[in-house]
């Protein structure tokens, strides 16, 4: 595959930002910006109290996955579906009102007017290690990531990735393993079941994608993260490293609430920056 050169070109200088100043997350269109971590100072009152009723699985939200829905589908649809009377009216409203904030951030971006939304609440599977995420072809490249509690999300530092290929072999062979070991739990093979997941620890453990491969930073939980997602065209090409962000969620602990938001489909008009600055 031809690869366009705005992709392939020597952007390893690729940067993840942490800010406590939530006007940074607009910095996710710079091409050189791998991730803008935005850190609130402090949480609002309203995130611990939700915190505390999802990780004791009273405010559940199954999968969910709205593939092309506008600002208000989705407002509908958080009306209809965030769980009523386990939080109070106030709380259910400030995460309502939080979330549709994301969905402006990435209006205000790229000028989109349909969005994705995928929201649940689980707890942690060890069935996705480190990953990229993806978009639709020429969909703009990238969304937001809020996770409200629990462990924080993992990530590298670009500067300590070896290399893309390197990554990609990790990949393939990770979610080979995965796949076979769907199977042998399928089919109750538990030694195999067994020998694969020790196999998937292995390879997680030995991270061979990365320089110093203890080196891993955490997103800690209530931070928004605007992070690069890779066009699907050009997931396993040899990119630069700018263009996707290696994350990997937590594999234990507390059941979290997850939202991550992007474009479905190129976007009508890309701006490159917000024109009026975006909401913060
Ligand atoms: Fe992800």
């Amino acid at each position: 595959m031809v690869i366009p050169s705005s992709i392939s070109g020597c952007l390893d200088d690729a940067e993840v930002m942490c800010t406590h100043d939530a006007r940074e997350l607009e910095a996710i269109t710079n091409p050189a910006v791998q991730a803008v971590i935005y850190i609130p100072p402090a949480l609002p009152a309203w995130v611990p109290e939700l915190a505390s009723a999802v990780q004791r699985s009273a405010f559940r939200i199954p999968r969910t996955v709205l593939p092309k829905a506008s600002r208000n589908g989705i407002d509908d649809w958080l009306e209809q579906n965030l769980p009523k009377a386990i939080v109070t009216t106030g709380v259910r409203a400030s995460l309502k009102a939080d979330i549709l904030q994301n969905v402006d951030r990435l209006h205000a971006l790229s000028h989109a007017s349909q969005f994705m939304l995928r929201i649940f609440t689980d707890e942690p599977t060890t069935e996705c290690g480190f990953h990229v995420d993806t978009v639709p072809p020429g969909a703009p490249a990238y969304g937001f990531l809020r996770v409200y509690n629990g462990a924080g999300t993992e990530y590298v530092d670009p500067a300590n990735v070896t290399s893309i290929a390197d990554f990609h072999r990790y990949l393939s062979r990770r979610e080979r393993l995965v796949r076979e070991s769907k199977v042998a739990r399928n089919d109750g093979r538990k030694a195999d079941y067994d020998r694969l997941q020790r196999e998937i620890g292995l390879l997680d453990g030995e991270r061979a994608f990365l320089i110093q491969r203890d080196e891993i930073k955490i997103a800690p939980a209530g931070s928004i993260v605007a992070f690069k997602h890779i066009d699907i065209r050009y997931l396993w090409e040899d990119h630069s490293k700018a263009l996707a962000w290696i994350h990997c969620s937590p594999m234990t602990g507390e059941s979290r609430l997850v939202v991550n938001i992007t474009i479905p489909e190129p976007a009508a008009h890309i701006a490159p920056r917000a024109r009026g600055g975006i909401p913060h």
